[in-house]
């Protein structure tokens, strides 16, 4: 195979107060910036809007619908999108700014978009310590949602020269500051439980946790637990049993519709498009709050219309199908 030398990545600029300034506009706009933490590169875009956040899958070429860290500046915005009880409260005044994510649950009403939690009540919150980073967060003036910036299936990046080669064009800016501290992701601690229980080592130790709050459970140290934590992960699935692949809704079902069809909701008492004309970055944006809301409709059945399998439809099948399955069929 031919290697061309590649031009200079346009996109890749240094950390500076006119780029970061420049970038916290590109992300209040719902395009995507990768920067640095002190763990490792993340791929950010604006949390509250879906489309945004959609594009951040898009970017990673991810088959599924991961819920996703909410960066925030500190303690007190971090309570805008979650419910911190004690023990969360004493950690995030501990090691905040810092390494350490946590699964809180989702605060009612909070403006994130229903992709970035995945559908989930839960949503992981972190507020980072790189000072690119908290720039960053300044500047956009709103939460960010950030995988790390590499694509799907692949190791995370420390490097702005690792994340240009991953991520390329399909990201609209790189924050280039170097190396990262730790090189390692951050700490995943799991609050929703009584218990609280580490879904992800990294630089917050369980020691230095169990320090602050008591006893830390380990999600690898049971041999009957998967110890990724997607695989922990309980996914979003709608009570109202919903049938995929439907031509058109059936007296009593409501429609989960996708694309210009006139007919398929005829019958139906309630339609929701995830997008009129076909474009699955709106659709993906759709997903969850539609389901919630036609879950919540009263209907018999959902019926779903096909979505096309390539591009995010992938990760929106990939999603649909697990909604579509009893509650008890887990994550897998
Ligand atoms: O250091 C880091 O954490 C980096 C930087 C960019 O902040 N981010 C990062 O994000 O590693 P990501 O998406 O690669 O990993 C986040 C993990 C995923 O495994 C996801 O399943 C889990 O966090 N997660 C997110 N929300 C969750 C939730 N509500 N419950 C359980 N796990 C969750
Ligand atoms: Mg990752």
């Amino acid at each position: 195979m031919q290697h061309k030398t590649r031009p200079q990545m346009p996109n890749l600029v240094p950390a500076n107060p006119q780029s970061i300034a420049r970038a916290g506009r590109l992300i209040a706009e719902g395009r995507l910036v990768a920067f640095p933490t002190e763990t490792v590169y993340g791929l950010g875009a604006d949390a509250t809007q879906g489309r945004a956040v959609a594009a951040i899958f898009a970017a990673k070429g991810r088959p599924s619908f991961n819920p996703l860290i909410v960066h925030v500046p500190d303690m007190t915005h971090a309570e805008h999108h979650a419910v911190l009880d004690s023990r969360a409260e004493e950690l995030a005044t501990r090691f905040w700014p810092g390494p350490l994510t946590l699964i809180l649950k989702r605060r009612p009403g909070s403006a994130i978009s229903d992709l970035a939690t995945a559908g989930l009540d839960s949503i992981a919150i972190r507020a980072p310590a790189h000072p690119v980073a908290r720039s960053l967060l300044l500047a956009a003036g709103r939460p960010i949602a950030a995988p790390s910036a590499n694509r799907s299936g692949r190791i995370s990046t420390t490097t702005p020269a690792h994340v240009a080669e991953e991520l390329g064009d399909a990201v609209d800016m790189i924050l280039a500051a170097g190396k990262t501290r730790y090189g390692v992701e951050s700490t995943i601690l799991d609050l929703t439980g009584e218990r609280a229980v580490l879904l992800r080592p990294g630089a917050v130790t369980a020691e230095e946790i169990a320090d602050v709050i008591g006893p830390v459970d380990h999600a690898d140290g049971d041999p009957d637990k998967p110890n990724a934590p997607g695989q922990l992960l309980r996914h979003y699935a709608p009570s109202t049993r919903l049938r995929l692949n439907a031509a058109m809704a059936d007296p009593g079902e409501a429609l989960l519709a996708f694309g210009p069809d006139p007919f398929a909701g005829r019958h139906a008492k309630t339609v929701l498009n995830l997008s009129e004309t076909g474009d699955l970055t709106e659709a993906a944006a759709n997903l969850f709050a539609m389901l919630r809301q036609l879950d919540a409709g009263g209907h018999q059945g959902i019926a779903a219309m096909a979505i096309p399998t390539v591009g995010l439809g992938a990760a929106i099948n990939d999603r649909l199908r697990r909604a579509a399955q009893p509650a008890e069929a887990g994550d897998g």
